[in-house]
This record gives C-alpha cells, structure tokens and sequence, in this order.
C-alpha cells in the first residue's frame, strides 16, 4: 500500500476559476476565463477547476474550451451528487489530455437536512455516485462539503465509501472557515489513520477564509499528510474568500526549513495572475494583502529604507523578483519606442502580433504624451483595454465634455457611434459620473442595473490612470466592463459602455434563431 502522505510533492489545485468565480459580482467573461486559464497552466498549476458546467452553457462551453487547450494543466469540472451534473462535467472535460471530475455533497447534520437524506440514504447516494463517475474517468475527486462540520465516524464512513467506489483525490472542505490549524491537522491526521484505503489517495484540503485563518489551516492539513491544496490567485472566493494560492506557495518556499514540499509553480507568474484576476474579478488587492499587496516589497520608514540599502535581506523574506514584480517598476516614456515596449510587454506575460502592437503603441503614445512616467500596471491597464475589440463594438464613446464642480448641475455632453451612425446628447447628474451615464442611458435606453462601479488609481500621483470596473444585470444576465484612462470620467463612461457592449453581444446570442 503506498502512503501518499510521505512523498514531498503538494499538488497545487486552482479554483479562481469555479470558487473564485462564484464569489458574488467576480463573474468572468468567455474569453478572461481562457485567458485566466492559460496563464494558470502556464504558471504550473497542477488542476485547474474550470468551472461549474451543470451551472449553465456559459459555463459549461468555457470548461470545454479550456480543456481543448489545456496544455500541462489536469482540468476539473465540478458535480453535484447527480447523474446529470456528473454526465454534464465529464461532456465539459473529456476533451483534456488529463480530465478530472469532482463531485461532492455536503455530509454534516446541517447539510444532510437540506435534501432530506438520512445517513445510510446519503451513504447509498455517495457510493452510487462516486461509482458512475469512475466508470467515465479515472481521476476523480470526491468532496464531503462542511467535512469541518461532520461527525468524526460518518466522515470516515462516507469518505471509505467514496475511495472504495473509485475516488483517486479525498477533498476535505472547510466549507464556511470554521476550523483552527490544529484542529485542521488533527482532521486529517485521524482521516489517515482511520479510513481503510487512506493511503492510496491523495487527501486535499480546501480552505474558506471567515476566520482569516485559511492558509494556515490548509499548510497545517499538509503538515498531516495532505498533498493537495486548493486555492485561488489572490484568495477571491464566496465571503471571506479561500486560501490564497501566492500564499501557500511563498510559504512553502520560503519556509522549506520547517514545511519541506515541493510545488510546481513558477512563481515568477504571480504578480501578472494577481493583477490579471483583479482587473477581471473587479476585485481589488488590498493595498497590505501579503505576497500580491502594492505595500508587500514597499518600505517605508527610515529605519527600513537605511536597512533595505545595506541589506534587502534585513526586512525582506523574499525577494520582488521571485513573484515576478522587476525591481525597477519605472520602466517607460514618450521616447521609448515601438521594440522596447515589445519588449516590456514581453516581460509582462503578452506577446504581441505586428497589428496588435500597432494598435497598443499608439494608445501608449497618446498615454505618453498625458503621464510622464509610465509603470508596469499602466501598460497592463493599456493592454486590457485594448483587448476589449473595440473596432468591433457596437457602441463606441467618440466625444465626452463634463462640467462639474461646486456650482451643479454637473452637465455631460456626448457623442456616440451607434452601428456606424454619431449620436449627440446633453444629460445632467449627481456629479459628472452620473451624468456621463444618463448621458449613456440617453442615447442606448436599456433595462440593465447597475450593480457595482469601483474605481481604482493605477499608480501614484495625480496623473496616475484610473481603473474602471463596472458591473450591470439584465434578465439575470450579469455583465462587467473595464477600461481605463488619466480621466476618470472617461474610464468610467467606456467602462459602462464596454460592459453594455458585452450585453448586447449576449443578447444577441440567446435570441432563437
Ligand atoms: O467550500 C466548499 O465546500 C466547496 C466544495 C464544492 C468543495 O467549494
Ligand atoms: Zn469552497
């Protein structure tokens, strides 16, 4: 019997895209979450959870697609504990060279009561369930949801069942981020002892953030023999959000004295996934967040600053190159040219076609000629932007002129191209952002709600670029919009307008035909 608790290798099990995803206003588009995808695969992770296919066809043909183009990378799609969830899954990663189902119910007292199953009734469930996957893949994870909260006995019970119907991985939920570092250990520690079979899996611990205490339970469960952790680029998930993966990774590497494993991550991708996951979720970082935070390598007092010029190691366990920040962020200007910006833009994760560089090289030089200095967050600002197709739109912001000020009303004066033809407008508001969106209103009426608007500066000063997220509902249809601008009127009015871009496409979409 091989006891997979021995070896030193830490699976590192990705869920932006599935746990992050759903946590409430991150929704990602088709396309940011293959983008997403490929930088995870890229990095190294071992499984990325695309997503939830059962969830609906969006979900289930961004799985797919991620799956078709997975290249390292094991990819999982989620299940409930049902035929057709599981079907549904497999449908959405078969098409990978290494597909993965997981499928899970929730076993505690709290959870059982919801569907009404008694004990021996959830255990027939799990065995027939878990049984039907395995006769479709042969790498299936199964999950206890709330194992934190679930009788020793009946944990042990069902998670047997699952290993002997086929389950290859044994994922341990702290669904609501109840437990405690020891408490975390001692779990898997008498999984491991208990459950015939226990050491032919692998046991993974899946970690919520309620109690901020998620990356230490999840290497607390690895110090007990879990070899799989699951996580997601800077923590994003449902409430408190989950064990951050630059966390747990950095914690390995840094503290390989006391936490001897491995992971198989290129750590050098992390800063580009972090800002990547916050442009597209919406999300920003905390400014101190550890690892991914603008202040993580920023040092400020005296006494730090004479010691980071003797020696960075006196206040620095890591150094910036490690999680891919370039040690001097100044990096740009009016006079760089077309080669050098290549060349950063390399650097920063994105290679370029010839008509691509055309295009961004200009918006820099437009962006050159308004901000003397231009970092690496301004050209990943840049680059969103211009990933948002926006020859191909619909609807296109040609002029916008706002006043505003002490003395109201605040005024917006707009031109939109509408499928080709210029539309004009003068709108009042609430300051100059509600009237560049009435402005918006005006000219393109609509039904949609918006949801969230945040705003973001990019870097210091007051010429720094401002980011725009936006977030708008229709008929349960969510849609966001990013832009950004050195005016922040203007990044929020494209931001509301690329985010009604994106309904209109969908619209059209689920229209029969
Ligand atoms: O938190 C949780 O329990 C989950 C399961 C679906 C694994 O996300
Ligand atoms: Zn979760």
């Amino acid at each position: 019997m091989t006891d997979t608790s021995k070896q030193d290798r830490v699976i590192i099990f990705d869920t932006t895209l599935r746990d992050g995803e759903q946590s409430p206003g991150a929704t990602m588009t088709h396309d940011e979450k293959l983008e997403i995808a490929s930088l995870l695969d890229e990095m190294g992770v071992d499984v990325i959870e695309a997503g939830f296919p059962i969830a609906s066809d969006g979900d289930f043909e961004a799985v797919r697609e991620i799956a078709k183009r997975s290249v390292n990378s094991a990819i999982c799609g989620l299940a409930r504990a049902s035929i057709g969830d599981i079907d549904r899954s497999w449908d959405a990663v078969k098409h990978a060279a290494q597909p993965r189902i997981h499928t899970f119910i929730g076993t505690s007292p709290l959870h059982r009561a919801i569907p009404n199953l008694d004990m021996d009734e959830m255990a027939g469930l799990i065995h027939d369930t878990v049984t039907h996957a395995r006769n479709l893949c042969d790498n299936i994870q199964w999950s206890p949801m709330d194992a934190t909260r679930t009788e020793h006995d009946y944990l042990c019970r069902v998670v047997e069942i699952a290993i002997k119907a086929g389950a290859t991985t044994i994922n341990i939920p702290d669904t609501v981020g109840y437990t405690a570092p020891a408490e975390s250990a001692d779990l898997i520690a008498m999984l491991l002892e208990r459950v015939p079979g226990a050491g032919d899996v692998i046991f993974s611990t899946h970690c919520h953030n309620d109690l901020g205490m998620a990356t230490a339970n999840s290497l607390a469960a690895v110090n007990a023999g879990a070899r799989q952790i699951e996580c997601t680029i800077n923590g994003l998930g449902e409430r408190a959000g989950n064990t951050a993966l630059e966390e747990v990774v950095m914690a390995l590497k840094v503290r390989n004295d006391i936490m001897p494993y491995r992971t198989s991550i290129d750590t050098t991708k992390i800063m580009n996934l972090s800002r990547l996951v916050s442009t597209v979720s919406g999300f920003a970082v905390q400014y101190n967040k550890a690892i991914v935070g603008k202040n993580a390598f920023a040092h400020e007092s005296g006494i730090h600053q004479d010691g980071m010029l003797k020696n960075a190691e006196t206040f620095e366990i890591m150094r910036p190159e490690d999680v891919g920040l370039s040690e001097t962020n100044l990096v740009m200007g009016k006079h760089s040219g077309r080669a050098a910006l290549r060349a950063k833009l390399n650097d920063l994760g994105h290679e370029l076609a010839d008509n691509q560089l055309k295009d961004v090289f200009v918006r820099f030089k437009a962006l050159a000629d308004r901000k003397k200095e231009i970092f690496d967050e301004d050209l990943l600002a840049l680059m969103r932007d211009s990933t948002s197709d926006a020859v191909h739109d619909h609807i296109q912001l040609k002029r916008l002129a706002v006043v505003c000020g002490t003395e109201g009303p605040q005024t917006a004066d707009m031109t939109l191209s509408i499928d080709g033809v210029e539309h004009e407008v003068s709108t009042t508001g609430d300051g100059p952002v509600d009237a560049a969106f009435n402005a918006v209103k005006a000219l393109v009426p609509h039904q949609a709600r918006l949801q969230l608007y945040q705003v973001h500066a990019v870097t210091e000063g007051t010429d720094a670029q401002a980011t725009v997220s936006v977030r708008m509902e229709e008929d349960g249809k969510i849609s966001t919009g990013q832009s950004a601008d050195t005016d922040t009127v203007v990044a929020s009015a494209k931001a509301y307008i690329n985010a009604l871009n994106k309904l209109l496409v969908r619209r059209q979409k689920t229209k029969p035909a």
